[in-house]
């Protein structure tokens, strides 16, 4: 059974159809790139998956579920968490508050959780009582990540983690991704670091015009010509 399916989403804003009709799929354990041009739908995708955009036509699944049009507060309790490409951090509270922040939904003690969350991120452990505002732009994309695991998710949905960062600091994002993913959390991402990002992924997809276009392994979409020519400059 795939832990997320979504089948035929058409959805957008207001009356502005931008998802014709796309699907994705994402199996227990794997790492999934959505990749495309600007304005494809990339984002409005992870919006209308979590909950956040109303989905007109189509489903989302999600473990055996159908979550389709749920709130995002319930999807949360699912396990499923998304971290936006902006604004998806405190800046004024220190990173301590920040995974504070994330766990607020668990009603058990998440101490022990917060701990494994902060072997994960070495550089955040020494900086636990920083202001967020005050840490580098990869640090504050490591915050926004730890901030999701404090509720133990089975699926990530990231929208361009890495965006906006130094070459050094983009690979050291995709390697704390990798981690997390080994730690046995599922990752969606949309990336437009797309040629590091499918190296690792176990399957890539390309939106274009709010449609699949195409769609194989990482390695597969990184080999084809086309792919490369259209969509990963050349
Ligand atoms: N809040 C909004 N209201 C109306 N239209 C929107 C809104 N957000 C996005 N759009 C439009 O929806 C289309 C798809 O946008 P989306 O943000 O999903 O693209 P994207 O693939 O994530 O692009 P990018 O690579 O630039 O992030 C675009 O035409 C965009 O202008
Ligand atoms: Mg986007």
């Amino acid at each position: 059974m795939a832990l997320l399916e979504a089948q035929g989403i058409v959805s957008g804003y207001g009356g502005m159809e931008i998802l014709h009709g796309v699907s994705v799929r994402v199996e227990p354990g794997q790492i999934v790139t959505i990749i495309g041009p600007n304005g494809a739908g990339k984002s409005t995708l992870l919006k209308a998956i979590f909950g956040l955009l109303w989905v007109k036509a189509g489903r989302v699944t999600f473990n055996g579920t159908d979550i389709t049009n749920w709130s995002p507060e319930r999807i949360v309790r699912l396990g499923m968490c998304f971290v936006p490409q902006t604004e998806n951090v405190f800046p004024s509270l220190t990173v301590q508050e920040n995974f504070e922040m994330g766990a607020f939904i668990r009603t058990d003690d998440y101490r022990a959780r917060m701990e494994e969350v902060f072997e994960l991120f070495p550089d955040l452990k020494a900086r636990r009582h920083v202001k967020v505002g005050a840490l580098s732009g990869g640090q504050r994309q490591m915050v926004a990540l730890g901030r999701a695991l404090m509720l133990d998710p089975k699926l990530l949905l990231l929208d361009e983690p890495s965006a906006g960062l130094a070459p050094k600091m983009v690979e050291l994002i995709f390697e704390r991704i990798r981690d997390i993913n080994k730690s046995g959390v599922a990752i969606v991402m949309v990336e437009q670091n797309a040629r590091e990002a499918l190296k690792f992924s176990d399957r890539g997809y390309v939106l274009a015009g709010g449609e699949n276009r195409f769609e194989d392994t990482g390695p597969a979409l990184l080999q084809n010509e086309e792919i490369g020519r259209l969509y990963l400059g050349g």
